[in-house]
């Protein structure tokens, strides 16, 4: 019989596995300091996943997920607050909310299974649906916390892995999307900015530029006129899932 996973903390040489994975999969402007701050100030939602294979320790997984007051939380979930602004310090529930029970939302920042030992790129080796079994952990380390009542889970998704597995776990679009481009050569930047005027430059990752696409406004779909003179280059959605 399989023996269950080990959970244990995410050291800082994984933290800088996780982040570079992440800023390949989601170039935002994410400096690592903000990422080590978030593990720092709530090191019970950053767990890493191992198993022992020939004595030695394999980490198989990583979930790293932020607690957020509700009302930041709801504005993360509308796009009015991006990820990577995400302050723990004012932010995340410290107390300073009054002595009784503070509503959190609970964001997941970065879920990922590892290729293990003799697992093929995409395959589900000994742990299959992980991302269920890691956010499952997150929801469970919450309620342990006796001052919260966590309201909601949300996931900005990046990747098709990512998608399909939130969806799978009941999580659904809010309308925020970011969607990141950089210039095709044949229309050059200058027409970039023309063509769309809510463009910014990501700031860690220069000439990568962020489109972002609020609730209610047209989908990514019909907003493709917008992106002529661009090549895109990674999109992502946020996604809810509210307890009941
Ligand atoms: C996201 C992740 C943790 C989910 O792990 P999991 O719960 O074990 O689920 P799986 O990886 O087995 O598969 C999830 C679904 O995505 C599909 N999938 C997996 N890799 C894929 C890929 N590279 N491209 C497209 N689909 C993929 C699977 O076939 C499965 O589809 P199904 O639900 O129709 O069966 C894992 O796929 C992973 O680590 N991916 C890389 C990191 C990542 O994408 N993180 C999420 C960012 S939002």
């Amino acid at each position: 019989m399989d023996t269950p996973l080990q959970r244990g903390p995410i050291p800082s040489a994984l933290l800088q596995t996780i982040y570079a994975s992440d800023q390949a999969m989601y170039p935002a402007p994410l400096p690592y300091e903000r990422l080590r701050s978030w593990v720092a100030a709530c090191p019970d939602l950053s767990i890493s996943f191992g198993e022992s294979i020939a004595g030695d320790h394999v980490v198989v997984g990583v979930m790293i997920a932020l607690p957020l007051v509700r009302s930041h939380w709801e504005r993360l979930l509308s796009g009015e607050l991006r990820e990577a602004d995400v302050d723990a310090e004012a932010m995340f529930p410290d107390g300073r909310e009054g002595a009784g029970v503070v509503e959190v939302g609970v964001h997941v920042f970065h879920v990922e299974r590892f290729e293990g030992p003799g697992v093929s790129r995409g395959g589900r080796g000994r742990w299959p649906r992980f991302a269920g079994l890691a956010v499952d952990e997150v929801v469970s380390r919450a309620a342990l916390v006796g001052r919260w009542r966590v309201v909601g889970l949300s996931a900005l998704t990046a990747t098709d892995a990512g998608r399909k597995s939130f969806k799978r776990m009941g999580f659904t679009p809010t309308g925020y999307k970011e969607i990141f481009t950089v210039p095709d050569q044949a229309f050059g930047t200058a027409a970039m900015g023309a063509a769309n005027n809510r463009q910014e430059i990501a700031g860690g990752n220069p000439g990568v530029q962020m489109v972002c696409v609020y609730p209610g406004e047209e989908s990514v779909e019909s907003g493709k006129s917008r992106l002529s003179g661009c090549h895109v280059i990674s999109a992502s959605e946020m996604t809810v899932r509210y307890m009941s």
